[in-house]
């Protein structure tokens, strides 16, 4: 039986994260530029977005860029930029033909204006595509969206808004970039690395964690299936014991 035909379709997780890593070691392998992964890292993007809605997933959320990758050097982050706005121009029909509504979560602002106004034009395009929402979680840290989460949360409580005694897990969920969606039930990292790298570490407080050594232009729709089977074979359990949940 294939991969796919395993899958238990009652059984699609809601929410898949994706931390998308090796694109460097890919292009490395081959002696080419990191810059030539990151571009075989957008088909394997659009195999995973195109896959994952088919299933039926209605989140997907893939890391593109961290706070900390403006670090790397100058002629990567410009090639990762050009390359963000030439993939948004490009794929608008694959997020239309296939119902994709694209999101954007982080700190948005520091983006080159091109990117900004293609992330725009792109989601407002894709608005009303009701099959799944891609976020591209760009320029993001999750330690700074939680110390924003804070601010927010500060600022109600001084200006009476907000009582500190009514302040609970929800309030700060409502003050994360991800307001408007579950958390994540699994969330997949490639190339080998046993890491969570500064992502969603609040929304993934009860993810199913899955590393494989796929480098990420390698992922394919058989990679994910097996994400989503192994996510099946396990018994979420939220803090109760198996008895509880099976009952
Ligand atoms: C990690 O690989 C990947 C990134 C920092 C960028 C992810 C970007 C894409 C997959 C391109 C598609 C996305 C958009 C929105 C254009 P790495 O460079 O850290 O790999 P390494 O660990 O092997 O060096």
């Amino acid at each position: 039986m294939s991969l796919k035909d395993q899958l238990n379709p009652d059984r699609i997780p809601t929410h898949v994260a994706v931390i998308m890593d090796g694109n460097g070691r890919w292009a490395k392998k081959r002696g080419f530029l990191r810059a030539i992964g990151h571009e075989n890292g957008v088909g394997a993007l659009r195999k995973t977005a195109t896959t994952a809605a088919e299933l039926g997933v209605k989140y997907l959320t893939v890391y593109a860029f961290s706070s900390e990758n403006w670090n790397r050097p100058k002629s990567e982050v410009n090639a990762l930029m050009s390359l963000l706005v030439g993939s948004l121009k490009k794929e608008l029909k694959t997020l239309t033909d296939n119902k994709i509504r694209l999101n954007a979560i982080g700190n948005l602002e520091s983006l080159p204006p091109k990117c900004q106004k293609e992330l725009v034009e792109v989601i407002a395009k894709t608005k009303d595509n009701d099959h799944m929402t891609l976020t591209l979680a760009l320029s993001y840290g999750s330690k700074e969206e939680i110390v924003e989460a804070v601010k927010g949360i500060a600022t109600k409580v001084s200006t009476g808004k907000l009582k500190v005694q009514d302040i609970n897990d929800d309030t700060v969920s409502q003050h994360l970039f991800t307001s408007d969606m579950p958390d994540p039930d699994l969330l997949i990292r490639t190339s080998g690395e046993l890491r969570i790298s500064n992502f969603m570490l609040w929304q993934i407080a009860y993810s199913e964690l899955v590393f494989t050594d796929s480098l990420w232009p390698d992922f394919n729709e058989e990679d994910f299936y097996k994400a989503v089977l192994d996510y099946q074979g396990r018994e979420r359990r939220f803090g109760k014991i198996s008895e509880q949940i099976n009952s």
